[in-house]
This record gives C-alpha cells, structure tokens and sequence, in this order.
C-alpha cells in the first residue's frame, strides 16, 4: 500500500514513521510512505500556497495550483490510490472506513490548513474523512492516524496473523480485557478461568467480557451488532442482574 501526504509540513511525520510497527511496515515493503511538500509546486520566489478569501473575511485559504499540481504528481506514482482530502467535513473515521481503505492499492491525503482549501480542488478528489467532530489546525495528524489504523489491517504488518482480528469493533464489540503477570497485583488476581487451560471457557470469558464491556462503555454499537443465541444468553443473564439489583 502507497500512502502519499500532500503537506506544507513533510518534517512532521519523520519520527512517528521510526517507530514500531509502521517503521517495520515499511521496512518490509508493506507500506511506502512520501510526504510531499506542497510548496514544491507552488510557482514564484516566494512559494506561497494560501491567499486571501475572495468576498473578504478571516483567514487564509489554500490556493488550487500548488495542490492540483502535488496530486497530479502523486497520482502519476501510484493511479490506482483514493484521493483523500482530510477536514472536520469528511466522512467520520472508523474501523469499517480503515477496513474499506486497506483494500486499496494507495492512498493520497491532502492534508488542509487554514480556513480550508479552494472549493475548485473538490473536482480533483475522490473522497474528504474527518476524523472526528472537532477542528485540527491542519490534517496532518488525520493522516497519521488513518495511515496506522489501515497499516495494522494489512497482511503481515503485527506479528500474530489474527491479532488484527479479534480485536475492538471488528464485529461491534469492543475488545475482552486483559492479563499478564503477576498473577497478583496490589492484591487483585487474575481470573482462575484464564489460568485454567481451558481453552472452550477462556473463549467463553473472553465473548462475555466483550459482550459486557460493549454494553457499559459503548451500548450504540450493540445496535449495529447482529447477535448469536450465545451472545443473547450473555446479555439475558446480565440485564437479569441489573434487574434484580434494581428491585431489590
Ligand atoms: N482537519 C482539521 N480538522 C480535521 C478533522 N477533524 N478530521 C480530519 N481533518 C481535519
């Protein structure tokens, strides 16, 4: 997968491309990663690529020719990639949309700034994600985390082959807890069932844990969830539970 990030700040993304699994993801040609600076196709001495809005007002917005022509370049690399513009206007970021992505054969994110960027360039993108109800002062760490969400999901990039799998909202459940040593901490045990080798009652602990996480932390996801008699059991018994502690 090729990810091209179109930005006025290409010295951002050095250090979080060093690290862990996305330093190891490209090592291993999973993933290629070039930010390009947009300034590099902007004309004149000066490199400008904002200017004032027409019709007046605050801020500065991005001018089209230094992004047409960064993207042209981009997509020249890689003309199978999405065109992505990052602003709070987008599509909202998710694990389906990282899913979606990571079927792709590369990705070209404009990272905006300022008030926005001239209305002209949507003619030249495929799609704008936000990722999140909130305002960045630029999309660069959009980017970054759209590029981690989808690098994870590709073959190869953790270790284990079903790490990726089993984790939070693959299926509308958020993720079981989790234990290591020490088997006592600050005197609270691990679960005996975890330490039983019982692999059928683990798996069972483990879908319970989800199921009761899910339904605390983040119950809207159980709406999209298409739930198994098992899973309803779990929920059964629990809400029985609540009841009772209601009641009594
Ligand atoms: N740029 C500014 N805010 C953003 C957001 N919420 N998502 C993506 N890009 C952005």
């Amino acid at each position: 997968m090729d990810f091209s990030i179109l930005t006025i700040f290409p010295d951002i993304f050095n250090s979080f491309l060093s690290h862990g699994i996305i330093r190891r993801a490209i090592e291993s040609n999973i993933i290629s990663v070039n930010p390009m600076d947009i300034r590099d196709f902007a004309s004149g001495k000066h490199r400008i690529t904002d200017d004032r809005p027409y019709g007046g007002g605050a801020g500065m917005v991005m001018k089209p020719e230094p992004l047409a022509g960064a993207i042209s370049e981009a997509k020249s690399k890689t003309p199978g990639a999405r065109i992505i513009l990052l602003s709070p206007q987008g599509r909202p970021f998710k694990q389906s949309v990282a899913s979606e992505l990571s079927m792709l054969d590369g990705l070209i994110f404009i990272c905006g700034r300022y008030e926005g960027v001239d209305e002209r360039i949507y003619e030249l993108i495929d799609e704008e994600i936000s990722i999140g109800d909130y305002v960045l002062t630029g999309g660069e760490p959009a980017a970054l985390i759209i590029i981690d969400a989808v690098t994870r999901l590709l073959p190869g990039a953790l270790g284990g082959e079903d790490s990726a799998e089993k984790e939070s909202f693959t299926d509308y459940l958020l993720e079981h807890a989790h234990y290591t040593r020490p088997p006592v901490f600050e005197g609270e045990a691990v679960p005996d069932i975890l330490l039983s080798g019982n692999h059928g009652a683990i798996a069972d602990w483990r879908l319970e844990s989800s199921l009761i996480r899910t339904l605390l932390k983040r119950p809207d996801l159980l709406d999209s969830k298409n739930l198994g008699n098992r899973e309803k059991e779990v929920l059964q018994r629990w809400c029985e539970y609540i009841e009772q502690l209601i009641t009594s």
